[in-house]
């Protein structure tokens, strides 16, 4: 058998990785300035992680929810603590998309309305409904087609009140940041008419923090920026630092009922143990305060970069907007100083998605290299 050919692949094959350093099967190493898609969250291999995950594998890997399983309490209680959202409940499955799928079908189950309002160039992932919410028609399958997802674009509120007029809206979902898409932050004032406009229609929402949340952007949640509160948010990637866990966080006014929601590998033993160690490691390095300082770090030093035509950031979540296509520049910063970077749907945008513990010395690293090449013939 040979594997279904979905993915356009670096010739790298890596064989071990700590903290943001991976290295490949030459021994040669690389800095990783992307953490496959900001899921590397404490850095690769973080002894806390190594620990608790080995450790749990020694007790019981899983049963499955049938059972009483402790553990995902330790983790639903630690994540209410520190993202300040204590009186919320926590659905635990394994993905993203997952996570959104899920969240969309409670919103529904809760208002018993259909549609929803989504944005340009938002992406939620690939499952039936979190895909008919991304703005890319060449992944929705016509099966997968739907009119209950109404695209608005995205900071318009006149565009948001519009759709909220001419439709019975169940729930609006919004990116913290959009990520894919290219770093596009909301504006407080728009997450703030979202949420005015939820209440006004009793609709909900949901704010994806799969790719923003997790102190990503300086603070637990994106959204968090503005004072506003979602009703539902969805995490993911950062949560188990590369194992596969996801989850919803549900506002007290959603009823649980038994049935309503379920997943066989959701919130197993090995995924709340991996998701403890992401927890406690962010607490005990503040590494909060570390993307805040470090973000800023980064932006001062590349501002004035002449290649550069804006710069979209909070915290480590970085889109870097060039005056040329970006493909170019990845390619050197790969193939040249070994350094792993990511793109996004706009072409001329350069993601940069670190581990929150990434070190000064290490942007260097990265700022010489881009400035090198920023003054070479790309
Ligand atoms: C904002 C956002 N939501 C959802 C997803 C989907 O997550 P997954 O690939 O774990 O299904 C992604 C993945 O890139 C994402 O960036």
């Amino acid at each position: 058998m040979k594997l279904f050919d979905v993915y356009p692949l670096f010739d790298l094959n890596f064989v071990k990785a700590e903290g943001s350093y991976l290295w490949n099967d030459k021994n040669e190493k690389y800095l990783d300035l992307y953490g496959g898609h900001a899921v590397i969250s404490i850095g690769h291999s973080h002894p806390t992680y190594v620990q608790r995950v080995t450790e749990q594998l020694h007790n019981i890997g899983f049963y499955s929810n049938s059972v009483k399983i402790p553990i995902q309490e330790e983790v639903a209680q630690k994540l209410g603590k520190i993202s300040g959202y204590e009186d919320y409940s926590l659905f635990m499955c394994n993905s993203g998309a997952e996570a959104n799928e899920n969240a969309i079908k409670l919103a529904s189950f809760h208002t018993q309305k259909k549609k929803n309002i989504c944005f340009i160039k938002a992406f939620h992932g690939r499952t039936a409904a979190a895909v008919a919410a991304t703005d890319n028609k060449s992944i929705i399958a016509p099966t997968n087609e739907s009119d209950n997802f109404i695209f608005v674009p995205f900071n318009n509120t006149t565009a948001l009140e519009e759709a909220f007029k001419n439709h019975e809206i169940s729930s609006v979902i919004i990116e913290g940041i959009q990520g894919v898409g290219g770093v596009q932050i909301p504006e407080p004032s728009f997450l703030e008419k979202i949420r005015s406009l939820c209440d006004e229609h009793e609709a909900v929402f949901i704010c994806d923090e799969i790719q923003s949340g997790y102190g990503r952007t300086g603070k637990f949640f994106a959204h968090q920026h503005a004072s506003v509160k979602a009703d539902i948010i969805t995490i993911a990637k950062g949560m188990g630092n590369g194992f596969p866990v996801g989850g919803v966080l549900i506002s007290p006014k959603f009823q649980a009922k038994h049935g309503l929601l379920g997943t066989t590998f959701g919130g197993n033993y090995l995924a709340c143990a991996a998701s403890l160690a992401v927890l406690e490691t962010i607490e005990k390095e503040n590494l909060l305060q570390n993307a805040t300082d470090l973000g800023d770090y980064l932006y001062e030093a590349l501002i004035d970069d002449p290649l550069i035509h804006e710069i979209r950031y909070q915290g480590l979540m970085f889109g870097i907007e060039l005056k040329v296509p970006c493909a170019p520049l990845r390619n050197k910063l790969l193939s040249e100083f070994n350094m792993l970077t990511g793109n996004a749907s706009c072409p001329k945008t350069l993601r940069i998605l670190p581990a929150l513990n990434i070190t000064k010395t290490e942007l260097d690293a990265f700022i010489e290299a881009f400035k090198i090449l920023s003054k070479s013939n790309l």
